[in-house]
């Protein structure tokens, strides 16, 4: 039986319409998960949410416990994520307000914990991570988008940087140049944690500024505020979409 949980991402601290049944905290061998995951019911759809960055949203993209985040969700039985991402855009397509699926990404961080595969268990394990997204759970995304008229974009490359600081110019041209369309803090190492634990993964990501270098002024958090408010109906809507169409019972 498949089993959604949804990590929001920076300006998604609620997920609209979900009805509260339950709040868990469970135990994790890596400390805890960024806060309290609700259970809930969307249109009478079981799904679980967790705020990547805590309640309130302080912790920052490198210092998130992603390990305990995704063993968090897997032990009340999650088999799916949906992971909300705030972005800038390096593409010309990908311009505040986009949304898009991305299908591949590009790992910039490093120092973090980053997956649960130490040998400790007697085995050597290298995941597959050619796709690093659950192709079916994007194409689910996708079809969930078109069925309530919701502009989508299909398909990118996804770059993870590090943080909290945001890019330079010339670290966006060389993004640019190794093939990414859109930045983000976040998206690693949770795609590949996921992935080690058997879990289908897909992100959608919102465009909330140009990239560095590419707009017109400082980037800046309000300014990343602003889409996100704008915005958050329109991912509200798509989750409850693709829950009506993927998990309905
Ligand atoms: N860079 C990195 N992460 C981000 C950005 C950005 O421009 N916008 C939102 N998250």
């Amino acid at each position: 039986m498949k089993q959604l949980g949804i990590i929001g991402g920076t300006g998604v601290s609620d997920l609209d319409g979900l009805a509260r049944v339950a709040s868990h905290r469970p135990d994790t061998p890596f400390g805890a998960s960024s806060g309290a995951i609700e259970e809930g019911l969307l249109d009478d759809c079981r799904v679980f949410f967790l705020q990547r960055h805590g309640r309130p949203a302080l912790i920052p993209p490198h210092l998130v416990n992603y390990r305990a985040n995704l063993w968090a969700l897997q032990s009340l039985g999650v088999t799916e994520i949906v992971a909300i991402n705030a972005v800038g855009g390096i593409a010309a397509a990908m311009q505040p307000g986009v949304l898009v699926i991305p299908d591949q990404l590009v790992d910039y961080t490093w120092g973090r914990e980053h997956t649960f595969d130490d040998g400790s268990d007697g085995q050597l394990r290298h995941i597959d991570f050619t796709e690093p997204y659950s192709r079916e759970l994007r194409m689910a995304l996708l079809a969930a988008a078109r069925s309530c008229d919701i502009a989508c974009q299909g398909a990118a490359v996804h770059g993870v940087t590090q943080g909290p600081r945001l890019e330079t110019a010339a670290e966006i041209r060389r993004m640019a140049a190794d093939g990414c369309d859109v930045v983000g803090m976040t998206g690693m190492p949770e795609a590949s944690l996921a992935r080690e634990l058997g879990l289908a993964y897909a992100s959608v990501c919102m465009v909330v500024n140009p990239a560095a270098g590419l707009g017109q002024e400082p980037i800046s958090l309000a300014m990343m505020r602003e889409i996100l408010e704008r915005e958050a109906g329109v991912v509200a809507r798509l989750l409850r979409s693709l829950v009506g169409q993927r998990y309905r019972r």
